[in-house]
């Protein structure tokens, strides 16, 4: 088998269940030393639970003859996440590899909403994927200063449909699903001439996550995955994605959005004129824009989209 990460060194955040535990087992396939970080909370992340996730999955990567270490750290917090950089630095030497994963839920209809919930989600979603891009960037940037050249390295983050196109119940998730693409596209900006990547994946599969609502039946982990066995709701469909985007081969692809779910691999698009109308230099005026809009501007749109319902 052709191992496309041989030597290269991978945290995976939030890698003791469902997608990211996929990450991390198809990182350490293609040969990467994995730091597996997981604090090993609960979906909601109201509870801290036992380590026992992340330490899981390096029990499977070592019987399958990979190298891996766990890391507890809370993606949060800005010392746990420095110190989890720091760990994968002093353990093997390098990193060349950051992948954002880790996530929680806290679902409900905006105006049922507490702050506690909104904060929460942000708080591990968005900053936890900045504090760990920034502790890489760091690095990197210093690496790239004292050989005054570029380095290797990859950062791939995680969104959602619901952070593209927006979901009930989940005002909290989409405003930071949305809030790590823009993070990514400034991210692929700062660190283009240092030579390091940044991208997004938005993943799909049947995991504890996904499984909140009532009624849902237990899920596979990864590692239960049957692999001939095609099932559009797998977990691990999005990893052989991350994996090649974490390679030197995606060295030309960077600020880019990649939905991996089911059969499907797609490059996302983003928000670009879909239509436009000028003012000729002069300014709007409100009371004939409801005319303008409706027409001349739908009109130029493409062709099997309308106005209203
Ligand atoms: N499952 C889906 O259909 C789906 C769809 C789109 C995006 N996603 C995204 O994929 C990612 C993984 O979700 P999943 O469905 O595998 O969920 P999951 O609950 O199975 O896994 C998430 C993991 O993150 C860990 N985690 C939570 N908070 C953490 C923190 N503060 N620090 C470190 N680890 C933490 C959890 O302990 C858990 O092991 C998330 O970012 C999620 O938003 C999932």
């Amino acid at each position: 088998m052709v191992r496309l990460l041989h030597d290269k060194i991978a945290i995976v955040t939030g890698a003791g269940h469902g997608i990211g535990r996929g990450h991390a087992l198809e990182l350490a396939k293609h040969g990467a030393k994995v730091i597996v970080n997981d604090l090993g909370g609960s979906v909601d992340g109201g509870s801290s639970g036992s380590n026992r996730a992340a330490e899981n999955v390096v029990g499977i990567i070592r019987d399958r003859g990979g190298v891996a270490i766990a890391d507890f750290g809370d993606v949060g917090d800005e010392q746990q996440v420095d110190a989890m950089v720091q760990r994968a630095i002093d353990e093997f030497g390098r990193v060349d590899i950051l992948v954002n994963n880790a996530g929680i839920v806290r679902d409900r209809a905006v105006w049922n909403m507490s702050v506690e919930d909104f904060d929460l989600v942000m708080r591990v979603h968005v900053r936890g994927t900045w504090l760990a891009s920034r502790a890489v960037a760091r690095y990197w940037r210093d690496r790239a200063k004292a050989s005054e050249g570029t380095v290797f390295g990859r950062i791939v983050n995680t969104t959602s449909g619901s952070g593209l196109h927006g979901n009930f119940g989940q005002s909290n998730y989409s405003a930071a699903k949305s809030a790590i693409v823009g993070l990514t596209q400034t991210l692929s900006v700062e660190l283009a001439s240092i030579g390091v990547t940044a991208n997004a994946i938005s993943p799909g599969g049947r995991t504890r996550l996904s499984a909140t609502r009532p009624g849902a039946k237990p899920v596979p982990e990864a590692d239960e995955v049957e692999d001939d066995v095609f099932d559009p709701k797998d977990p691990t469909l999005s990893c052989p994605v991350v994996a090649w985007l974490a390679s030197e081969q995606s060295q030309y692809l960077s600020g880019q959005v990649i939905r991996a779910i089911g059969e499907n691999i797609e490059l996302l698009r983003g928000w670009s004129p879909e239509a436009s109308i000028s003012n000729g230099g002069s300014r709007w005026d409100a009371t004939r824009l409801g005319t303008l809009i409706a027409t001349d501007l739908y009109r130029t749109r493409a062709a099997g989209l309308r106005l209203g319902g």
